[in-house]
């Protein structure tokens, strides 16, 4: 197999394969899988967010990688403006970055296409869920003077800045990209979306249209998440036997034979490991993973309350 990176919209190169470590706790937890992720399996790349409430223990792990590797540049670093600060981008990166201790990420993302509310964020603190006083079972939305065109045209000024080399989205169906690429400020395409995607949501439509764009798809939850049935699926295993692998890398290798960018999160040492080693798969064996959906149904373990606001259809 090729040397697994992918060439980005701006020209720079994103490893293929990311430690994820959306619930990792900002700790040892997090700390540990960071550090060992890069020196022990190899990784060069890693993907956190705001939200996450991880980015120092990340960073600390990242500060350790970069000792490690002799460079900052050897590592690619992503994080995500959350909902809460979607007016105010820049400064959000900018408390990123402390938390981070970097000077510069290498990609970042608008976590979600919608605005929250702040007036109901727990004690003030930004970097939380709020919920919709008459609906408190739904994310307190923002949709008032506001739209996600509104935060890609501020998020445009950010690569000039230096903080960032590159922007992109997450969670963007085709139907908000299209909304993006029609919107009057719109000047810089975004370089990735990234979005839930493994063999039960393995979405073909959105793919399509991300390559037709020149966009980078990144799959999150490539295993299907905690607990997931993917792991026990027939076809996995039997594709695991064959190619003697865990059914966790034959998830994974199944992405990166699509070639896109995938994004396994684990705080084990040995998970992180195996996650890292991709096995070539035959056209047939992607298709027989292609097809499990027909069989098990499309599944989506990722869909956060955001009503009344279309995210995925
Ligand atoms: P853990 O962090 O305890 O290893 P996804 O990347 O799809 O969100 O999946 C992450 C989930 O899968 C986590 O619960 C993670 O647990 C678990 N996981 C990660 N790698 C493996 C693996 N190789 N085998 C089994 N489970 C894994």
């Amino acid at each position: 197999m090729p040397s697994h990176e992918i060439k980005l919209n701006t020209g720079a190169t994103i490893p293929q394969i990311g430690l994820g470590t959306w619930r990792s706790t900002d700790d040892e937890e997090a700390y540990n899988a960071v550090v060992s992720a890069v020196k022990d399996a190899g990784y060069l790349h890693i993907d956190t967010a705001a939200i996450y409430g991880n980015e120092v223990a990340v960073g600390k792990g990242i500060k350790k990688a970069i000792e490690f590797l002799g460079g900052r540049d050897k590592i690619f670093v992503t994080t995500k403006l959350w909902g809460t600060q979607q007016r105010e981008p820049k400064k959000a990166l900018q408390q990123s970055l402390e938390r981070l201790g970097l000077d510069y990420v290498d990609l970042y993302l608008i976590h979600w296409p919608v605005a929250l509310k702040t007036r109901n964020c727990p004690n003030g603190d930004l970097m939380s869920i709020p919920t919709n006083p008459e609906n408190p079972g739904v994310r307190d939305v923002d949709l008032e003077g506001w739209d996600f065109t509104k935060t890609w045209a501020l998020m445009q000024e950010l690569p000039a800045t230096g903080m960032t080399k590159a922007i992109g989205v997450s969670n963007f169906s085709v139907n908000n990209l299209k909304t993006l690429y029609k919107s009057p400020d719109f000047k810089i395409p975004p370089a990735v979306n990234q979005v839930e995607c493994h063999p039960l949501l393995p979405q073909f439509e959105l793919l399509d249209f991300c390559r037709e764009n020149n966009i980078v798809l990144e799959a999150y939850s490539p295993l299907g998440s905690a607990g997931s049935p993917l792991l026990k699926e027939e076809v996995i295993i039997e594709l695991g036997k064959k190619y003697n692998v865990e059914p966790a890398q034959v998830c994974i290798s199944w992405g990166v034979n699509r070639g896109y960018v995938v994004l396994p999160k684990s705080v084990h040492a040995e998970r992180i490991k195996s996650n890292k080693v991709i096995v070539e798969m035959s056209k047939e064996d992607i298709a027989k993973i292609d097809n499990i959906h027909k069989t098990q149904g499309i599944q989506r373990f990722v869909n956060p309350p955001f009503e009344p606001f279309p995210i995925f259809e």
